[in-house]
């Protein structure tokens, strides 16, 4: 056992994440929750997923303890993946060193608006009314419409397809 998948989810996309990569790269897949159960010492790679709370990754801090290995990251959340996003997650939630030596990639997740729990709900109807409902109709892509229409209700834009280019990555090391 060499690669081992880490993961925090809070309502079940980035462990849906979680389990297809470690499904496709036939490893284990542990919860953040349960890191001290893991015998380090036979890994030699590390994947850690994360979604994205304000722009935090929780666990991002796992991967200073093991620079000595391949380590790889990824967040869930509903921002479309852009390289201007990424670098600001990669400065907020990585040290120095672990940004030197981390690949990281960005998948999008989902909402259930109902499953919430009643500070996130408070804070996602706050986040709607004074930045999503702001950007301009000609500025809006077809997914982020669709968010927008569906907001109070579900839906997901998690796609196993999007992992690709971190199994491909994982395969190089
Ligand atoms: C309070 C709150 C804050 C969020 N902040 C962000 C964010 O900063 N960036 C982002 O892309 N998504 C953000 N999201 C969306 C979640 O990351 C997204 O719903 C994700 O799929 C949740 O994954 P999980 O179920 O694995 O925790 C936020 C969601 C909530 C409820």
């Amino acid at each position: 056992m060499t690669k081992i998948v880490v993961y925090y989810s809070k309502y079940g996309y980035t462990e849906k994440y979680a389990n297809w990569i470690a499904d496709t790269l036939a490893c284990p897949c542990v919860p953040l929750d349960q890191v001290s159960q893991i015998d380090f010492s036979k890994i030699k790679t590390l994947i850690l997923g994360s979604s994205l709370y304000a722009g935090t990754m929780k666990g991002s801090k796992l991967l200073d303890e093991h620079l000595d290995k391949n380590l790889i990251a990824f967040s869930v959340g509903l921002r479309s993946p852009s390289e201007a996003y990424f670098t600001e997650i990669i400065e907020n939630n990585f040290s120095k060193e672990v940004r030197d030596k981390v690949h990281f990639y960005q998948f999008q997740g989902g909402m259930n608006f109902k499953e919430l729990s009643f500070i996130h709900r408070l804070l996602m109807r706050g986040i709607k009314k004074f930045t999503f409902d702001k950007v301009p109709v000609a500025e809006r892509d077809e997914q982020f419409t669709k968010m927008l229409d569906c907001y109070y209700e579900s839906f997901d834009f998690s796609d196993r397809s999007t992992i690709q280019p971190l199994i491909e990555q994982v395969d190089t090391l």
